[in-house]
Formats: structure tokens, sequence, C-alpha cells
């Protein structure tokens, strides 16, 4: 009772088991992939680049043909309901919403246009108004620039547009690939509290993130891959204190107190494969 989730007992929201994912037959992308998020949850995955991140995303979300992509093994359920086969209309009815890599909004239409586009699926006009005003409180500054071009908002702006959008399909399970990616450290901390403010009024997350330091922040559980594995999970609180989670992901991506050389030291590290496992 007064749980802030919605939920008095956690079950399993989402599902993936073995999950195997190729494109074009010869690049095998993910390799028996296990991954649960429980309703409530805010659950992150980290990875340096190329490790199946986005591909993980795209399984989720029906996207992958359209990369020329496709899931070659395992189970996906979201809710006990498989999700194999749906394309990405169905998997948004289903109540999955994402936030692309990128943040694309439609730049030549106004702020209030593009959260429109978000609730294309649905015909309860109330809930729709609902949470219209639910975003707008959330995220003032898009209440006050609703007539503007989208296109011309900042990139912290255009962000919060992608994410009102998405919140606007009315998703259980809100995913966004990496929503940091390209902002100043302030607007990220102010992106992290959304996410944070996000989840308490009761809708689920995944956040792929390289920004391992601002994912586990927020995170109550992670997963790193590597190379299309999975090769460590836990809360995020074990993750932090992991050493090599410390020595490579906690650091890369961030943009705060992290010198250029270190960095350089890092990706170099990376690449003489010191990450294999
Ligand atoms: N459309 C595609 N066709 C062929 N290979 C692809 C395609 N998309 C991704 N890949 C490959 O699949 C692997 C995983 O890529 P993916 O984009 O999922 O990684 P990521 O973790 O999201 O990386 P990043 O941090 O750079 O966004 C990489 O080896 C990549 O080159
Ligand atoms: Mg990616």
């Amino acid at each position: 009772m007064n749980d802030h989730r919605g939920t008095t007992e956690r079950g399993a929201l989402l599902s993936l088991d073995g999950l195997e994912v190729r494109y074009g037959g010869a690049i095998h992308a993910l390799r028996g992939v296990r991954l649960e998020i429980s309703d409530g949850e805010i659950v992150a995955v980290l990875g340096t680049n190329g490790a199946g991140k986005t591909t993980l995303l795209r399984a989720l979300t029906g996207l992958l043909p359209a990369h020329k992509g496709h899931i070659t093994g395992g189970t996906l359920t979201l809710a006990g309901t498989s999700l194999l086969g749906l394309d990405p209309a169905d998997v948004v009815r289903r109540g999955i919403a994402q936030v692309m890599e990128g943040r694309r909004v439609f730049a030549e239409l106004t702020v209030e246009e593009n959260l429109r586009t978000g609730a294309f699926t649905r015909a309860d006009k109330r809930a729709v108004a609902a949470d219209f005003d639910r975003v707008y409180s959330l995220f003032p500054i898009l209440a006050e620039r609703r007539r503007a071009t989208a296109g011309y908002l900042s990139g912290g702006e255009q962000q919060m547009v992608a994410i009102a959008r998405a919140l606007l399909a009315g998703p259980r399970l809100l995913i966004l690939d990496e929503p940091s990616l390209g902002l100043a450290p302030a607007m990220v901390r102010r992106i992290r509290d959304n996410l944070t403010e996000i989840n308490r009024q009761g809708t689920t997350v995944l956040l792929v993130e390289q920004n391992a330091r601002m994912a586990l922040s927020i995170a109550d559980r992670g997963y790193v891959l590597e190379t299309g594995r999975v090769v460590l999970d836990g809360p995020a609180a074990t993750l932090l204190a992991d050493p090599e989670v410390q020595r490579l992901y906690l650091g890369i991506g961030e943009r705060e107190g992290v010198s250029i050389r270190e960095l350089a030291r890092q990706r170099r590290a990376e690449q003489q494969g010191v990450v294999s496992r």
C-alpha cells in the first residue's frame, strides 16, 4: 500500500532469456542475453561502443527488421506474453515506448505537434489529455514553448521533447537509448532527475547508457554488456563498487572531472582487450 510505483508486489514485467540477434546472417550481435525487469524498477544497461545496447532495444521494440536484423533464438516476454514477431506499433500498444539514440524530434513540427505524435496509438482522449498535463508539469519549459518549432530548441530541450513524446504513448515500460549523449553536465543532471520522477510516478524504466555513473546513480539494478553478452549484473550499488566497473566504465561517457588523457588511456586499454572475459 502507498507504494509510489503502483504495485505492492513486484512481478517480472519484461523478461529476456537466451536472446540471440544477428544482422544479415553474419554479424552475431546478441549472444544468449538473459535480462529481467520487475514492475517499478529502473534498470541500467551499460556497455561501450558496439557492445549491443541499441540492438537489445531494437529487439524489444520490433525495430530489428528495419535494420536487417533478426532474432534467431531465445524468448522475449512482456508481462508473460511474447513480443516476438510484433511490429513497432504493436509493441507500443502493448506498453513499451522508446526514446531513440540521438533524440529524434520532428524538427519542423512544434513541440505540441511532436508530443501529439506520441499518442498515435491511443483512442482514449481523456487519458491522453491527462498525460499532456503530466508531461507539461514534468517539463515546464515544454509547456512554455509548446508552440515553438522543435528544431530550434536546445539539445537538452529536444531530449525532453523526445522523452515527453514517449510518455504520451502511456507506456508501462519506458526505454531510453543514451539520453545523456552530447548534453552538458547540468542538463544530464536534469534529465536524470526527470527520470527519477517519471519512475516515482509509476513508469518502469530501462536506461541504456555509456555514462555509467549517471545511470547507476538512479538505477535499482544494472547489466553490463560486452560484445553481445551480459558479463556482469547486480544491484546498482554493487556494480558501482565493482573494481572492474570502476576501472572500465566509470569515467567513460563521464564529462566531469575526467581528463582527456585518462579517457584515452581507458580507451586504449579497452582496445587492447583488457575488457575481455
Ligand atoms: N544494421 C546493422 N547491420 C549490421 N551490423 C550492425 C547493425 N547495427 C549494429 N550492428 C553491429 O552490431 C553490434 C552491436 O551494435 P549496437 O549498435 O547494438 O551497439 P551499441 O552498444 O549500441 O553501441 P554504441 O554505444 O556505439 O551505440 C556492433 O558490432 C555493430 O557494428
Ligand atoms: Mg547504441
